[in-house]
């Protein structure tokens, strides 16, 4: 028998508390011994509920009970989750975390703090929720050199946009029924500016490519100017707007970014809709691998966290710590990767054809046409032929 320690009694946290007291035998079979729960930090009084006599306010009581195993950070930011980490691994227990944000900033460090003291370090919750993905991506598919990981990796902005795309709403009203919902923080700026997607799109370059990237390196562009013309005329032209996180190998290096695409509906991507995550994987013997599910929620992520907490018990002898790369990796700008453009635009068909010749533009309710480009190598080609026509918007497409 060991014992894990929760940090956070949050949407997560309870949840894992929930989700491991529910499956204790079976978890305890994929540990390889049954696991207690031995703790839970909190910052404030809880109103009296199952797990009551678990919560402590010292941190320290965890870190000196040589029976806590395994620590499962579930605060989320960076400062107290940080600290806790790195104090759990030194005192020698494995830590398993839901928050994209440490991992993507602090990964590569709390990895190597983990190495040194022969302990695991697992985060298979902090990307795609509670869709099995790290996992599959960094093992089941070892035999695989990795050329392109792209995913609709935010279940708020995806919301927004199936509800734009599906009932018409304007981009604030969508938004409004996605904080009444519980899908939107009250301040949803990391969900719509795309810096959530970012900080996954980081952990899945790092873990596909070898590289330590930056998050704050990844050219990142959000959802607040997509407008419901752009979800209209992507559906006249047979395809969605989706907010896309995208990393790709090109040569040595890799090229990473996140910005709204339009996908064309033969896609699988096209139709993970509402809250859903899915996540496209391109390796070399497999081909192309999509992986789609509840990318956030309570108890799914529970389940990810849940798991690693007992793979974190069952390999105490062997740990297990995701290679999340070097850093000082180059990353290529996006600027020069080649891909077909949609465009929203002003202008009749003919100036359609004059820039952009075979293009067929469709025209939407308020006037504006919309039309799917050649491949251009290079962004700048593009913006001097926007002019053009009037250019409102310019999404890439998803080839
Ligand atoms: N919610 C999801 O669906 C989801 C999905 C995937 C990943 N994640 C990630 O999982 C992490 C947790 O998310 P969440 O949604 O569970 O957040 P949450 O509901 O805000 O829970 C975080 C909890 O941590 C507590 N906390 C903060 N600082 C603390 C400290 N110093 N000591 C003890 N407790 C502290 C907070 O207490 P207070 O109540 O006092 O603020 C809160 O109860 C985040 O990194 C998030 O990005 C969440």
């Amino acid at each position: 028998m060991v014992k894990y320690a929760i940090l956070g009694f949050g949407v997560v946290g309870r949840g894992l508390a929930e989700v491991m007291a529910d499956q204790r035998e079976k978890l305890a079979a994929a540990a390889g011994e049954d696991m207690e729960l031995g703790y839970i930090l909190v910052r404030h009084d809880y109103p009296a509920g199952p797990f009551q006599d678990k919560l402590i306010r010292d941190f320290s009581l965890i870190e000196n009970d040589p029976s806590v195993a395994v620590v499962a950070e579930v605060i989320g930011g960076t400062d107290a989750a940080y600290e806790y980490s790195r104090r759990a691994l030194m005192a020698g227990k494995s830590v398993v975390s839901s928050n994209k944000q440490l991992v993507a900033e602090h990964g590569a460090e709390l990895a190597a703090l983990a190495r040194e003291h022969g302990v695991s370090y697992l985060f298979e919750g902090s990307v795609g929720g509670g869709i099995p993905l790290l996992r599959p991506l960094c093992r089941c598919l070892a035999a695989n050199r990795i050329d392109e990981i792209c995913g609709i990796l935010n279940g708020t902005t995806n919301y927004i946009l199936t509800a734009m795309a599906q009932k018409g709403q304007a981009y604030a009203d969508a938004l409004k029924t996605a904080q009444q919902l519980g899908y939107a923080e009250a301040d949803p700026t990391a969900d719509v500016e795309g810096i959530d997607a970012c900080r996954k799109t980081a952990i899945l370059a790092d873990l596909a490519f070898g590289v330590n990237v930056d998050p704050a390196d990844i050219p990142t562009r959000g959802i607040t100017a997509v407008a419901p013309a752009d979800l209209e005329l992507a559906q006249a032209l047979d395809g969605a707007v989706k907010l896309l996180g995208r990393a790709a190998r090109a040569g040595e290096a890799v090229c990473a970014f996140v910005e709204p695409h339009f996908i064309p509906q033969g896609h699988i991507l096209a139709s993970v809709n509402g809250v859903m995550n899915g996540c496209a994987i391109r390796g070399s013997a497999v081909g192309e691998v999509v992986l789609c599910g509840p990318g956030a929620g309570s108890h799914p992520t529970a389940s990810a966290v849940a798991a690693d907490v007992a793979d974190a018990v069952r390999h105490r002898a062997d740990p297990m710590i995701p290679d999340l790369g070097a850093p000082g990796g180059r990353l290529l700008p996006a600027d020069e990767l080649c891909s077909r453009w949609y465009v929203r635009a002003q202008c009749g068909p003919e100036a359609v054809s004059a820039a952009f010749p075979g293009a067929e533009p469709v025209y939407g309710s308020t006037g504006e046409c919309g039309f799917v480009t050649a491949a251009m190598l290079d962004r700048r080609q593009l913006e001097k032929k926007l002019a053009a026509v009037n250019g409102r918007a310019a999404y890439r497409v998803l080839a």
